[in-house]
């Protein structure tokens, strides 16, 4: 019994034509099945990923993190309930919309719905993206992470680590709480920052192209998308990305190259790097904040801090080193 990624997100809207617009052309999902008041989109061979209804309000709904089977589900549901949860257990016209066989849904103790699930349906067409990208990183890694942030870690994480059976892959204590979650290889699918606030902080697509980075980062400042965090590189799962607001209000990251961890075989530890190798400058902090974190950059720059970056068949060319300095460095292992 374990959950095995994020599988869908439920999202509120103020407006189904922003969506409508930012969706496809910035991010390249494939907008379907749309109706007045509601807006499916793929990302994948499945058939919805994200389900958008205009309802007037703004951040997510509804988390959905897949399970393998009915009999995994059902062990959840009563291992929830023997914990004192209020488990609701969906019925079929909820599981349609969700494009699943069958879910239960609760909320966790700050008040976010989660809904666990099994069986989602696979698309008979092929994903047609929004825009010419080359692919999402999906399949058994979950639709990205989503970040939360939350009044007091100590209320939220529990429920996460101990009753759902995520794992800690790492956390920061200073300035701020922080601590990030894996279910599978993914560095996280999930993240929880104490900011005093509950909310919905942002939702990382990872793509499988390094160039589709940068065209949505230069479609991004010629659509006059606000940038929220600007390109950089995070020091913890090595994502290369930037960040833009949502019509939703939470920031979507749009990020490459992300690393793997092995779940069976990881130490948590604490982060004392930042949280950015470099780059990442967050467009709402304060010239103070500001300079604490220009601080951790220099540092990073100073100590030379360098990741090697994560590739996929497919999406790069390995070279020849054909260079005698670089080999004998790489030959003493650095
Ligand atoms: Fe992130």
């Amino acid at each position: 019994m374990r959950i095995l990624g994020l599988g869908y997100l439920g999202v509120n809207a103020e407006s189904l034509s922003d969506w409508l617009d930012f969706g496809p052309n910035l991010l390249g999902l494939q907008a379907v099945d749309k109706t007045g008041k509601t807006l499916a989109f793929r990302m994948d061979d499945r058939r919805q990923r994200l389900h958008v209804e205009e309802n007037g309000r703004t951040s997510m709904e509804y988390f959905g993190w897949e399970v393998r089977d009915s009999a995994a589900l059902h062990a959840f549901a009563a291992h929830l309930e023997g914990h004192g949860y209020h488990v609701i257990y969906g019925e079929r016209w909820l599981a349609d919309q969700r494009c699943v066989t069958e879910l239960v849904w609760l909320l966790d103790p700050a008040g976010n719905r989660v809904e666990l699930f099994h069986g989602a349906e696979i698309a008979a067409a092929p994903f047609v993206p929004g825009r010419n990208i080359g692919g999402f990183r999906t399949g058994a890694m979950g639709l990205g992470h989503a970040v939360l942030t939350c009044e007091k870690m100590s209320d939220l994480l529990p429920f996460y680590t101990e009753i759902l059976g995520f794992g800690v892959s790492d956390y920061v204590l200073e300035p701020f709480k922080a601590y990030f979650l894996h279910v599978n290889p993914r560095h996280h699918s999930l993240a929880l920052v104490e900011t005093g606030q509950r909310g919905v902080h942002h939702l990382m697509m990872e793509l499988m192209h390094f160039d589709d980075i940068g065209h949505a980062y230069d479609l991004a400042h010629q659509r006059g998308d606000e940038i929220g965090v600007t390109l950089g590189r995070h020091s913890n799962d090595h994502m290369t990305s930037f960040y833009t607001h949502s019509p939703s209000k939470f920031m979507i990251e749009y990020g490459w190259g992300g690393r793997e961890i092995d779940p069976n075989d990881w130490q948590p530890f604490e982060l004392t790097e930042g949280p950015s190798i470099w780059g990442h400058n967050r467009s709402w902090l304060s010239d103070e904040a500001n300079e604490v974190a220009h601080a951790m950059l220099r540092r990073n720059a100073d100590a030379g801090l360098r990741r090697p970056v994560n590739v996929m068949p497919g999406n790069h060319r390995q070279m020849s080193a054909n260079c005698g300095w670089w080999d004998s460095l790489v030959r003493n292992g650095r």
